[in-house]
C-alpha cells in the first residue's frame, strides 16, 4: 500500500474499499504507457542530478525488465490502487528500496494524465491506419462501380439516379472528415503534462522541456493545476470516435436496407451473412447491424465522460479515474468497426439489374426533365409544376415516367415533346450531372482522386505519430548524463 502513510491511517485500508477504489484491472492495459513515461521521467531526473548514475541505471534496467516481462506475458502485478503503484511495487520487488526514488517530483496525477495522452496518441495511429485502408478500399470499389446506377434516396423515397461510385465517394467524404477530426485530437493530445506534480508543480529543479522532447510532444502544459484535471483530449477522442462510428452506422443502415427483399439491391457473400437458429432461409446482415449498434455504445461513452467532467471543480479528482472503462473500450471498438467494414464491403455484390429496375419503374428522372425545360428557357417553377402534373398523370395511368407519350405530355406543356422525353434514360441523367460534387462521371473521377489522396495522407499522418515501442527503444538507450 505505497500511497498510504500514518497520516492516511496506516497500511490498513479495508480490502473491500481497495477493491472498490482500485482501477488496476482496467488500467493494467496502460502498463506500456506507464513504463515509457517512467523511463522519460527517470532520464530527466538523472540528467538534472536528482538521481545518481548508479541508481538511474538500476531503475532503468528494472523498468526495461518489467516491459520485457509484460511482452512475454509473464508480468504479474501486485494488487494496488492503480497501474502506477503496481509498477512501483513490482519495481521494488526487482530492484529494492531504490525504486522509491523514481517518484521524485512526480504525482500519480501528472502520471495518469501522461499515460492517457500516450494511450490516446497510440490509438490515433491505429485508427488512422484503419481509416486509410477503408478510404483506399472505397476509392478502388468506386472506380469499379462507375457504371452501376441506382436510386439515391431523400426521406427514404426514391429521389434521383446516381452511380454507385458516387454513393461510395459519399461514404469516403464522411471518413475523410474523421481523418481531419483525428488530426485535431492529435494536436490536443500533443502536450506534455509530466512535471505538473500533484497540482502546483515542484520545488525541485526538474526539466519539463527535456521530458517533452524525450516523449516527442510539441509543447508542455502551461499550467500544472489545469494539466492534472484536464481530460479534454479524452472528450475530443471520444467525440471523434462517436462521430466516426455514427458514419459507419449510417453506411451500415444503407446496407441493411439494401440487403432486404424489399430493396434487393445487394447480395451478401455466404461468408458474411448470418443465419437463423430457427428459420432455415435466412441470410441476415448481422455484421452491419452490429456496426450500427456499436456506434450507440460509443456515443454512450462520450456522454458518460461529459457527465463525469461537468460537475468537477478545478484540479484533480478521483472521479477522473472513471474515464478509464469508456476510453479503453472506445478505441478498440473504433478499430473493430472500421476493420469489419473493410472486410465486409468487398463481400457485398450489387445486383445491377435490380438497381436499374428500381429506376426504370419510377419517376426519379423528373428533375432532369424539368431541367431540360429550363434549358429551353422555361422558368423553373413552371417546369416543376408541369413535370409534377405529368408524373401525376403517369401515376394515374399506372406507367413509369419513361413510358410517358408526347401526346400525354404536350397536353400539359408544349416543351414536353419527343426530344425532351428522350432524355429520360437514367444513365444519361447520371452522366449529365457534372456540377462540382455531382454524380457525373468526370465529377466522380475527381472525387475518387481526392479519396485516394485522403487515404495516402491518413497513412502518412499515422506513420508520423510517435509510437510507444519507438519511445521505449529510444529511452532504454538515452544518455543518463
Ligand atoms: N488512479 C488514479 C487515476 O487513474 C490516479 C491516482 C490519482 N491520485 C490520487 N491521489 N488518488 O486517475
Amino acid at each position: 500500500m505505497i500511497a498510504r502513510t500514518d497520516a492516511t491511517g496506516g497500511p490498513g485500508l479495508l480490502p473491500e474499499i481497495l477493491e472498490f477504489t482500485s482501477s488496476l484491472t482496467l488500467d493494467r492495459a496502460l502498463l506500456r504507457e506507464d513504463v515509457v513515461g517512467s523511463l522519460a521521467h527517470l532520464v530527466m531526473l538523472a540528467r538534472q542530478g536528482l538521481l545518481c548514475a548508479e541508481d538511474s541505471r538500476t531503475l532503468r534496467a528494472g523498468l526495461v525488465a518489467l516491459w520485457e516481462a509484460d511482452s512475454r506475458g509473464e508480468l504479474h502485478l501486485p494488487p494496488e490502487e492503480d497501474i502506477h503503484l503496481a509498477v512501483e511495487a513490482a519495481l521494488t520487488t526487482r530492484v529494492g528500496e531504490v525504486a522509491g526514488r523514481l517518484h521524485t517530483a512526480r504525482s500519480r496525477n501528472d502520471q495518469v494524465a501522461l499515460d492517457l495522452r500516450l494511450h490516446v496518441r497510440e490509438m490515433i495511429a491505429l485508427v488512422l491506419g484503419h481509416l486509410a485502408s477503408l478510404l483506399e478500399l472505397l476509392a478502388a470499389r468506386a472506380e469499379a462501380e462507375q457504371g452501376t446506377i441506382l436510386p439515391a434516396y431523400t426521406h427514404r423515397q426514391r429521389a434521383q439516379p446516381i452511380s454507385l461510385a458516387f454513393l461510395l465517394c459519399a461514404y469516403g467524404a464522411m471518413f475523410t472528415r474523421d481523418v481531419d477530426a483525428l488530426r485535431f485530437v492529435l494536436s490536443q493530445v500533443d502536450v506534455n503534462p509530466l512535471g505538473s506534480g500533484a497540482i502546483a508543480g515542484t520545488s525541485l529543479p526538474i526539466d519539463r522541456e527535456l521530458t517533452r522532447a524525450l516523449l516527442h510532444f510539441s509543447a508542455v502544459n502551461p499550467n500544472a493545476l489545469d494539466a492534472v484535471g484536464d481530460r479534454d483530449f479524452v472528450l475530443d477522442f471520444q467525440y471523434a470516435a462517436a462521430r466516426s462510428l455514427t458514419h459507419a452506422s449510417r453506411v451500415a443502415a444503407d446496407f441493411i436496407d439494401f440487403a432486404s427483399s424489399e430493396f434487393g439491391f445487394v447480395k451478401l457473400d455466404g461468408a458474411l451473412a448470418c443465419g437463423s437458429s430457427m428459420m432455415p432461409h435466412k441470410r441476415n446482415p448481422d455484421v452491419f447491424e452490429l456496426i450500427r449498434a456499436r456506434s450507440a455504445r460509443a456515443v454512450g461513452n462520450l456522454m458518460s465522460h461529459f457527465q463525469a467532467l461537468k460537475g468537477l471543480p478545478s484540479g484533480y479528482h478521483r472521479d477522473l479515474q472513471e474515464d478509464r472503462a469508456g476510453l479503453l473500450q472506445t478505441g478498440p471498438w473504433w478499430c473493430s468497426v472500421l476493420s469489419a467494414l473493410t472486410t465486409a464491403l468487398p463481400r457485398v455484390t450489387f445486383d445491377r439489374e435490380r438497381c436499374l429496375a428500381a429506376l426504370h419503374c419510377d419517376y426519379t428522372q423528373a428533375t432532369d426533365l424539368a431541367e431540360t425545360l429550363v434549358q429551353r428557357g422555361v422558368p423553373f417553377r413552371v417546369a416543376h409544376q408541369a413535370v409534377g402534373t405529368l408524373v401525376h398523370r403517369c401515376q394515374e395511368a399506372g406507367i413509369p415516367l419513361a413510358r410517358a407519350t408526347p401526346e400525354l405530355a404536350q397536353g400539359i406543356h408544349p416543351d414536353l415533346d419527343l426530344a425532351a422525353l428522350g432524355t429520360l434514360d437514367p444513365l444519361a441523367c447520371v452522366r449529365r450531372k457534372e456540377s462540382a460534387g455531382g454524380t457525373g462521371p468526370r465529377s466522380v473521377s475527381l472525387q475518387i482522386v481526392a479519396l485516394r489522396k485522403s487515404a495516402a495522407s491518413a497513412a502518412l499522418t499515422a506513420r508520423g505519430v510517435p509510437r510507444l515501442q519507438t519511445l521505449f527503444d529510444e529511452l532504454r538507450e538515452a544518455p543518463l548524463r
